[in-house]
């Protein structure tokens, strides 16, 4: 999460400069960063993210109002009425960019009181007649004087004492001028930089709300309406949230002054101002007056990189009214793709922030991939305009409420703005097994905290993890609505009662129970509150055994590393309440809900071929286990015909063996052997469930001999023919595509000498199919030497495409040549080479390469104390850095390394790498341990699998 100020570092000289430049983005306020996604099709995903356990907060009480961070519930914002001014000329002295700003809130006083608190940080308040503030009573309310005000650093308020009460029932003015800094020496901020047509432009960024431009009630429960003002450069164009509805020239100023209309009833993290001389590109949505505009530097936009987005813009807002079954709340939608924006996008309200990746699409250059992750994000952040920004989780312990309905309800959206990507199935791949990764481990936590669990920002942060997004819409009894149900009824009178409002998540579920009630035919075994709440307030989820001898089945918590220990306590002991899917001998049965911990005598009994498959296209958010008898009759399945077992399934055997393999509950070659029958698998999902699995036997023995057998395992050259021959590039199919690019990357990863020539060749001629890109580099470089290297290197700087620059840079990493990737590594710690914000994947990029890994763990050892300081202020990216060196990790050795690393830099700290540092020597201690456990075992199947 972040908000984002930016800045043109040459507006200092935009007097001399103007007229030759373009590519300005002034500021931007810009909050909590949304959705990231990360869909490197090369770089298989290993599955475990970083998650941080609550670390509760303080112990001792405070005594004063003032030193809690949650607002008292005294006073409520009705409006504020606010103008900005970022003053583009740089202190000569200080070297300090500053905006200036006055705003007038209106507040209410709901309680008596002689206390003002109110959200503002790094905010020099400008003398007012002697005061910081000055007080106004309204409607005939007298507004007592002001004491004492002063700035309360750490919990971030301006406290304002008065001498009188505020009389409960009335409303005052409370008014400030001040000025802020638009700077890269704060914390939590960040700065990077970027060209265009020569001219260098900075961008930075921060780390929490509103109260950074202006000083205002900063809780999302705090809603209230925005007039907005910006004062900007003349030539320039002022966004926010609201329509502009009059622009005027101040006299002998060179600047415009942009008045916006008011906005709905809003809350604060949802604000966005953004002065810029970016070009634009409008539609609308069909019947319907709603503006809907993208908005991009000129060239880019001159080039028609904005189209796609737009395309899809309007059917999706019109799919989005007739799903929630509510109007479009706003009389406008911009979207804007602001260069080097960190990570993902934020649903701002009614102007909707992106980096370039996520909203451009180039139809010449970028991929299939590319499209579909614009297809996605642009979903995702038009669902928040309801869920989420019309009706508002009331605080950010439910954050899960606005992002994971949001992670659902996009695939909904983006299926029907590309009906034929079937993009519904990469559900499983893209949410189910991420958050399955991440909730089986005994750090995980529960979806949703105690309100009183989330305090300090950067509590408050740790919620934007995969769980929030990812975990509770995917196969929840209530929440995952079958075509047929009355889902769509329930979000209509859940976003009618509580529109321009807050909610908590007991609010759906009421709304659910009543559809339920009201629904003919329609039953629980229980009431939706008693069913839900086992999956939101108790962290991970169940492996349910199924004895298809006896009809037994039973669940149980599962956790990836069996000898891991379980110390938070849950109110339902770890049990839920499973609605269990299920078919045999290829027919769909009557749904079998486990309440207890062991159900007796289930009809789920069979003899012999005939087998039992249950959690059906994975509508429950659990795993299977089987007696052996039953795994082997379903391999005995999928070999003689995998298209009896539904697609989604076929992924999830394979998931499920492979996790229940590495928690010890079956055997490893049992989970390899679900496998085998790939070689007659043509879609997409289950090659790419397997080789994530197979990624981690490769990242544990691609430096030992073992690896030699996994490189022979011909059964998967099977995939690379299919995919590869001859008419290589003629895949139409979304799914298609990305198996192809499966099969390319599989097969020179494996050292097909075929695969090796042919992109070899592919790079030389420079011809290149866009989807085929990312894969071809990467494989060319990795064959190739310095030649390819520094061809690769200019084309990089060359890039004038966000997504041609991305697949470059990872594509550098590949290189087998130990100085080349040693120079690249001293790159990325080179600002005019590798911008800061890329530095941190640079670097993993690296280490995923094998011949890299130990140069990057060399070289991060060697400059922690330097990388931490530059690098590590607020950087989301810090923990995937040490995610990504150590994940090979896997002897006494390199844990030996890693507490050394621990221990000499105690004293320079590891910040958001904290606790994976401490899950790295966690996960090092397990791959020791599965690795001895199971080298002769995959050593086995692979070599008779070979013969
Ligand atoms: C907001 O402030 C501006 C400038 O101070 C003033 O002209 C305008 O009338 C105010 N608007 C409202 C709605 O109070
Ligand atoms: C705010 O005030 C402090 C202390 O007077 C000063 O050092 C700082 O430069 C000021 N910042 C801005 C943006 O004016
Ligand atoms: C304000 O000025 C900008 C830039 O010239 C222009 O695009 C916009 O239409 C103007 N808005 C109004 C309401 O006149
Ligand atoms: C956008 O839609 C237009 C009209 O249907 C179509 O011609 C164009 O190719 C589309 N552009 C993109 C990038 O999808
Ligand atoms: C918001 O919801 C609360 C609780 O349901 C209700 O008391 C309040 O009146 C609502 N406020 C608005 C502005 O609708
Ligand atoms: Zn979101």
């Amino acid at each position: 999460m972040a908000k984002g100020f930016y800045i043109s570092k040459n507006m200092g000289l935009a007097g001399l400069l103007m007229g030759a430049v373009a590519g300005v983005v002034i500021i931007a306020l810009a909050a909590v960063y949304d959705k990231e996604k990360t869909k490197n099709q090369n770089k298989p995903v290993d599955g475990v993210t970083t998650v941080s356990p609550t670390t509760s907060s303080t112990l001792s009480t405070p005594k004063n109002p003032w030193e809690y961070y949650r607002l008292p519930d005294s006073l409520s914002p009705v409006s504020y009425n606010i103008t900005l001014w970022p003053r583009l000329v740089v202190n000569a002295s200080t070297g300090l960019y500053i905006f200036t700003g006055q705003s007038d809130v209106v507040f209410r006083c709901e309680k008596e009181t002689d206390l003002i608190l109110i959200h503002c940080n790094k905010l020099n308040l400008t003398l007012l007649s002697g005061h910081r503030v000055r007080l106004t009573g309204l409607d005939g309310a007298t507004a007592p004087n002001v004491i004492s005000s002063w700035l309360q650093v750490k919990t971030e308020y301006l406290v304002i004492q008065l001498k009188g009460k505020l009389a409960a029932g009335k409303s005052y003015r409370l008014s400030t001028d001040f000025q802020g800094e638009l700077a890269d020496d704060l914390k939590g901020f960040y700065r990077s930089e970027y060209t265009e047509d020569g001219v260098k432009n900075h961008v930075s960024d921060a780390g929490t709300f509103a109260r950074k431009a202006f000083p205002c009630f900063d809780e999302p429960a705090m809603k209230a309406v925005f007039p907005v003002t910006l004062i900007h450069q003349r030539g320039t164009v002022a966004l926010s949230n609201g329509r502009d509805t009059v622009n005027t020239t101040i006299d002998g100023a060179e600047v415009t002054k942009t008045r916006f209309e008011p906005t709905k009833r809003m809350s604060t993290y949802l604000l966005a101002f953004i002065v810029s001389d970016f070009a634009h590109i409008t539609g609308s949505i069909e019947n319907n007056n709603v503006l809907v505009r993208i908005w991009a530097r000129r060239k880019a936009i001159a080039e028609g990189h904005g189209y796609y987005a737009l395309n899809v813009t309007g059917p999706m807002l019109q799919f989005y009214e007739g799903y929630y079954n509510a109007s479009y709340p706003l009389s406008k939608s911009d979207q804007i793709a602001l260069p080097d924006f960190s990570a993902g996008a934020m649903e701002n309200w009614g102007l909707i922030t992106y980096r370039e990746t996520a909203l451009l699409y180039d139809p010449a250059s970028s991929s299939v991939g590319n499209k579909e992750t614009v297809l996605t994000v642009v979903a995702h952040e038009l669902a928040h305009m309801w869920f989420g920004n019309l009706v508002t989780l009331r605080w950010w312990n439910d954050l899960w409420l606005n992002e994971g309905f949001a992670s659902y309800v996009e695939y909904l959206g983006a299926d029907y703005a590309e009906p034929t990507w079937n993009i519904k199935e990469l559900i499983i791949l893209y949410e189910v097994h991420k958050v399955f990764a991440v909730d089986a481990l005994a750090s995980s936590h529960p979806l949703s905290r105690k309100e009183e669990e989330v305090n300090r920002p950067d509590e408050i942060s740790e919620m934007f993890n995969t769980i929030s997004y990812s975990k509770v819409l995917y196969g929840s009894p209530c929440s995952r609505p079958s075509p047929t149900a009355r889902f769509y009824m329930v979000l209509h009178s859940y976003l009618n009662e509580f529109a321009f409002n807050n909610t908590v998540y007991s609010d759906l579920w009421d709304h659910l129970q009543k559809a339920v009630l009201t629904t003919p035919g329609m039953s629980l075994p229980h009431t939706v509150h008693d069913i839900m709440n086992r999956w939101i307030l108790q962290m991970g989820f169940p492996v349910v055994t199924i004895d298809t001898a006896t009809g037994h089945i039973t669940q149980k918590h599962f956790l990836l590393d069996p000898d891991s220990v379980v110390d938070r306590p849950s109110p339902y002991n770890y049990t839920w309440m499973v609605p269990i899917k299920w078919m045999k001998g290829g027919v769909e049965r009557e749904q079998h809900w486990l309440l207890q911990e062991t159900d007796r005598h289930v009809p789920m009994t069979t003899a012999g071929s005939e087998w039992v498959l249950a959690n059906l296209n994975v509508s429950g958010y659990y795993r299977v286990n089987y007696d052996t008898d039953n795994w082997e009759r379903l391999i005995n399945q999928l070999t003689a015909d995998h298209t009896v077992i539904p697609l989604i399934n076929r992924a999830q055997i394979v998931d499920d063996a492979f996790n229940l393999a590495r928690a010890k509950v079956i055997n490893t070659t049992l989970a390899l052997r679900t496998t085998r029958y790939l070689s007659q698998e043509r879609d997409y999902i289950p090659w790419e469930s397997a080789i994530r699995n197979l990624n981690y036997y490769i990242l544990m023995f691609d430096r030992g001999q073992v690896y030699g057998m996994l490189q022979v395992g011909s059964s998967y050259n099977m995939i690379y023919q299919t995919f590869t021959v001859a008419e290589v590039l003629s895949f139409s199919h979304i799914l298609q595509v990305y198996n192809q690019i499966n099969a390319i990357s599989f097969a020179c990863r494996m050292g097909v000498e075929r695969c090796r020539v042919l992109t070899s060749v592919w790079f030389r001629e420079w011809m290149i199919h866009p989807n085929l890109k990312t894969t071809v580099y990467c494989n060319a470089i990795a064959a190739g030497g310095v030649e390819e290297w520094d061809f690769a290197w200019t084309m990089f700087k060359n890039a004038t495409v966000a997504t041609e620059a991305a697949k470059l840079r990872s594509a550098l990493a590949c290189t087998k040549v130990p100085w080349l990737l040693n120079r690249y590594l001293d790159y990325s710690l080179d600002p005019a080479k590798i911008r800061k914000q890329d530095c941190t994947s640079t670097i993993s990029y690296i280490a995923h390469n094998v011949v890299g890994m130990p140069l990057a763990w060399d070289f991060i050892r060697a400059r922690w104390s330097y990388i931490y300081t530059e690098y590590g202020g607020g950087s989301f990216s810090f923990s995937n850095l040490i995610n990504g060196v150590t994940r090979r990790f896997s002897t006494e050795f390199e844990l030996k390394q890693l507490k050394q690393f621990k221990e000499d830099n105690a004293g320079v700290g590891f910040g958001s790498g904290t606790l994976a540092l401490e899950q790295a020597m966690e996960k090092t201690a397990a791959n020791i341990k599965w690795v001895a456990e199971n080298q002769e075992q995959v050593m086995n199947w692979f070599s008779n699998e070979c013969t």
